[in-house]
């Protein structure tokens, strides 16, 4: 197996060959500067790591992995208009920088791109991926949809909570993982192994994710820090924070997420206090490790050497410990 870098750039530089840009214009340069502002490319690479997991070679996995960034980034481009976010890896969204139609266009667009890269697979790997792809991209919608109605309600649970994330980001990272051991002609119970170990993880990735939405460096996060806040997300910090603090704190924050602030600083600023205060700042981290170590339960089931085991355990630590 190769270092984790080595499959980013390995990555990167076929991604760098299929980005051409082709009429019209204003279709395909928003898809190409999405998909050229970097990222930290952890799907596609979990994708190469994974055939090379089951004995295959990564290079027979570049389109599979291709097609799980493209989608990705699709669901970003979509992502950022419904979150009305302004930046996205430091720079501005396609929506800013174009408008939402074209958001709209472009994505749509590299979501049927992201189907036609399994046209270079046999018609039974094929008809594996795609099924996999439509089942996952559906419930990415699911779950897309139960973030946005949750924004308006105010009794949210955290079983509701895990399933919504579980949904728009977790499947995602199980599937990035399945297209890999399905590319490398793994047993069934092999591929389902994988995915369960990145489906955890995905979990894992998206409370961490939450939890640097309100609390990451705006110098080095490349997302509006608070944006969250903003939008009344009901975040694990959130209903924890709702849970954990006494009433009058809890009282202030409903009131927060019920009302059009005249301040969202102020706001940001006051939501952070009684997220921190509560311990809800501290649950957060601590499900944070919960989620990985289940991830890590599954590596357990798996047969294979102790060498690829460590590589998927350090992948999962570097997940943890990230601060973009
Ligand atoms: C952002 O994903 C969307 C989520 C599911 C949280 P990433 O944090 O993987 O975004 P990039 O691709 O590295 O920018
Ligand atoms: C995004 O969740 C999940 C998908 C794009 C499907 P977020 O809305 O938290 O992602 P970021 O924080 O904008 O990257
Ligand atoms: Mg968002
Ligand atoms: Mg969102
Ligand atoms: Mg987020």
């Amino acid at each position: 197996m190769l270092s984790i870098e080595k499959y980013q750039e390995e990555f990167v530089a076929y991604l760098k060959k299929y980005s051409t840009l082709k009429e019209p214009k204003n279709l395909y340069e928003p898809i190409q500067y999405i998909l050229g502002l970097g990222g930290k490319r952890l799907r596609p690479v979990l994708t190469l790591m994974a055939t090379e997991v089951f004995n295959s070679d990564y290079k027979k996995a570049l389109d599979a992995a291709l097609s799980i960034e493209v989608f990705h980034n699709f669901s970003l481009v979509h992502d950022d208009i419904m979150d009305d976010a302004p930046l996205r890896r430091g720079q501005e969204t396609v929506h800013e920088k174009w408008d939402i139609n074209t958001g709209i266009l472009s994505g749509d667009a590299m979501l049927i791109m992201a189907y036609q890269l399994f046209e270079n697979y046999d018609a039974g790997t094929f008809q594996s991926l795609a099924k996999l792809f439509s089942k996952t991209a559906i419930q990415v919608c699911e779950g897309q949809q139960y973030d946005v109605d949750f924004e308006t309600r105010n009794d949210v649970t955290v079983p509701e909570y895990l399933k919504m994330i579980e949904y728009k980001t977790a499947v995602l990272v199980g599937a990035a993982m399945k297209m890999g051991a399905i590319v490398a002609n793994a047993s069934e119970s092999d591929q389902n192994n994988i995915y369960e170990f990145g489906r955890n993880l995905g979990i894992a990735f998206q409370l961490q994710d939450d939890y640097l939405d309100a609390f990451g460096n705006p110098e080095t996060f490349g997302k509006q820090v608070g944006g969250d806040i903003i939008e009344n997300k009901k975040t694990y910090l959130y209903i924890k924070a709702l849970e954990f603090s006494a009433s009058e704190d809890r009282m202030k924050l409903r009131d927060l997420f019920n009302t059009i602030p005249e301040d969202n600083a102020a706001k940001i600023d006051t939501v952070k206090q009684i997220f921190d205060a509560s311990g809800a700042s501290n649950a957060t981290r601590e499900e944070i490790k919960s989620y990985t170590n289940k991830a890590f339960l599954v590596l357990e089931s798996l047969a294979i050497s102790e060498e690829k085991k460590a590589l998927l355990y350090s992948f999962g630590n570097a997940l943890m410990n990230r601060n973009v």
